[in-house]
């Protein structure tokens, strides 16, 4: 690993739900996306080209991965290949960066990682736009976590122009607080969720429509750093793509009794004066947009339901960025 180098990529949680793609193999979105990059939840990765090795090899937190798993990474790492055209098998040294064990889903963060440090090790010296592009193709929340702050991913019209943007950089008082409500893997993978939505939900056409007014709305409420606004608009569209979901045949939840406990307790502590909106992914955990100054706040009235390990703050994060080895 001599000629190694590493990447650091932070996660992100979309404000603006991407629940949908138009092409599967592209990762084309079927509407546009945003989201709040967070500090609390990285991963590291670093690549190197080894021509005496015979094919490649993946280790995840320092343990060497199955055949599934490198494959889904060599699979990945083959667009950089082929566009620098290379065909060296590779080493991959991938560190996931979570607080105790949340078990969050750390694909963004993952894939945007990998295509940092395959475009370091490639030397294809590609732009972040263009790093956006292939971290797309490797996972559709991966695009935006080039970029720190809140981040839009403009669907396009094709690959060349489907790509993340910065919006602002969040450098005001705005956080989260992640309820960890349960940290196994999930029963149906994002990608297969979307397809039965997508396929089989009378209300994806309403979601679609929907989405591309809320997008306009929070960019503005973001422009205004006008956190209630954000706030609301974030909830609302989140609820939205669960709605899309419970409307697929067979119907899909994600829930679990403790994601509505924390929910509920979003609403009870805004009657009480604190400002702070949920908003749940493709799993059980719930996540909370407040202002970091209330952070400390909100999780203190959570710890009466939730164990000190399940509830992570986090300020934004920035950008994708090289670290030392
Ligand atoms: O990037 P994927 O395929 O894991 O999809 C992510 C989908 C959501 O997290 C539910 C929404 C989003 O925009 O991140």
């Amino acid at each position: 690993m001599s000629n190694a180098r590493k990447v650091r990529a932070y996660t992100n949680i979309a404000l603006i739900k991407y629940w949908g793609k138009r092409d599967d193999a592209l990762i084309l979105p079927t509407s546009s996306s945003l989201s709040l990059t967070l500090d609390a939840f990285y991963t590291e990765t670093a690549v190197s080209f080894d021509a005496s090795c015979e094919k490649d090899t993946f280790y995840l937190n320092d343990k060497i991965q199955d055949e599934a798993a490198t494959l889904k990474v060599s699979r990945f790492l083959n667009l950089f290949r082929e566009t620098a055209g290379l065909k060296t098998p590779a080493t991959i040294r991938s560190t996931n960066y979570v607080p105790t064990a949340a078990g969050l889903a750390s694909s963004a963060s993952g894939m945007a990682a990998l295509a940092g440090a395959a475009n370091l090790a490639t030397g294809l010296n590609l732009s972040p736009q263009e790093l956006s592009i292939f971290a797309r193709q490797g996972s559709g929340s991966a695009t935006r976590s080039v970029y720190g702050g809140f981040v839009e991913w403009q669907k396009g019209t094709s690959s060349a122009d489907s790509y993340a943007v910065k919006v602002d950089d969040a450098d005001w008082d705005i956080g989260m607080v992640v309820v960890v409500v349960n940290k196994k893997q999930k029963e149906l993978s994002s990608r297969e969720g979307m397809k039965q939505t997508v396929t089989t939900s009378p209300f994806y056409s309403g979601w679609v429509e929907s989405t591309a007014v809320d997008l306009v709305n929070i960019k503005k409420a973001i422009r205004d750093q006008d956190f209630e606004q954000v706030g609301e608009i974030t909830e609302s569209n989140g609820m939205k793509m669960h709605g899309t979901m419970l409307g697929a045949n067979p119907p899909i939840s994600y829930w679990e009794p403790d994601s509505v406990v924390a929910m509920q307790l979003v609403r009870q502590l805004r009657k009480q004066g604190i400002p702070c909106y949920f908003t749940m992914d493709a799993g059980p955990n719930v996540k909370v947009l407040c202002r970091l100054s209330d952070s400390q706040k909100i999780k203190t009235a959570f710890l009466n339901y939730f164990n000190e390990e399940q509830l992570i703050i986090s300020g934004p994060g920035s950008d994708l960025k090289e670290v030392s080895l």
